[in-house]
């Protein structure tokens, strides 16, 4: 059998780690062998370089430090978890992937898309999504949702501005890749999401 990879993105607070659990299980009641991870993080070296981005005491934390630090995260993930899995016919759910660089570090941060794409495709090293989902949540409503359940980490703490430049990068991705990304209605209620959900990966599966 072979694997698939499908990825996860959206602003903060789009509700991707319910709608994650809700797939994994019908996956699963499907007969289908899944690996759940999530960006940064995913490795034990990914999930380190994880806690040093989103603490709030690296506020001088320079933006190509983040940028790279996401890659480095990104590129042990890959090739230690992603990659290996995928090739064994697992289906790999990854929340957050490339996706979130562009938005966050290229659009919202005002990198260079072209050192964005750059030091990615050095990380991902050929692999690309089957699928993207995209949850589609207007950022205030997300950031109120989050606030609501824990402490907001060092890019959660970012103004509004900042996570519609996010939205807004997400927007553009979605023209981009039409055939990859696959938009959500995220201000549904849950059940609704995951029926949303399920018909896009019916159409891969
Ligand atoms: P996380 O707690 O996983 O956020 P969420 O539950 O909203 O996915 O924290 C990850 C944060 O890192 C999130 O604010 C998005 C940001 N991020 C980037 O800025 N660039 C990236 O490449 C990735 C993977 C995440």
């Amino acid at each position: 059998m072979i694997g698939k990879f499908i990825t996860v993105e959206g602003t903060d607070g789009a509700g991707k780690s319910t709608q994650i659990k809700l797939l994994v299980e019908y996956l699963q009641n499907k007969g289908f062998d899944v690996v759940v991870t999530r960006e940064p993080g995913g490795t034990s070296i990914s999930e380190k370089i994880r806690e040093i981005i989103l603490d709030v005491d690296n506020s001088e934390m320079s933006d190509i430090t983040e940028a790279l630090l996401y890659a480095a995260s990104r590129a042990q993930h890959i090739s230690q978890k992603i990659k290996p899995a995928v090739a064994a016919g697992k289906i790999v759910i990854c929340d957050r992937f490339v996706d979130s660089s562009v938005a966050y570090q290229g659009y919202a941060r005002g990198l260079k898309m072209s050192l964005i794409e750059d030091v990615n495709r050095y990380a991902v090293d050929d692999m690309t999504p089957d699928v993207t989902l995209f949850f589609d949540i207007k950022p205030e409503i997300g950031i109120a949702r989050k606030k609501n359940v824990q402490s907001l980490d060092r890019i959660e703490k970012e103004t509004l501005d900042f996570h519609y430049k996010v939205y807004n990068g997400y927007k553009e991705l979605l023209r981009k890749y039409p055939q990859r990304i696959k938009r959500i209605d995220a201000q549904k209620d849950v059940e609704e999401v995951h029926a949303q959900v399920v018909e896009v990966l019916k159409q891969i599966l």
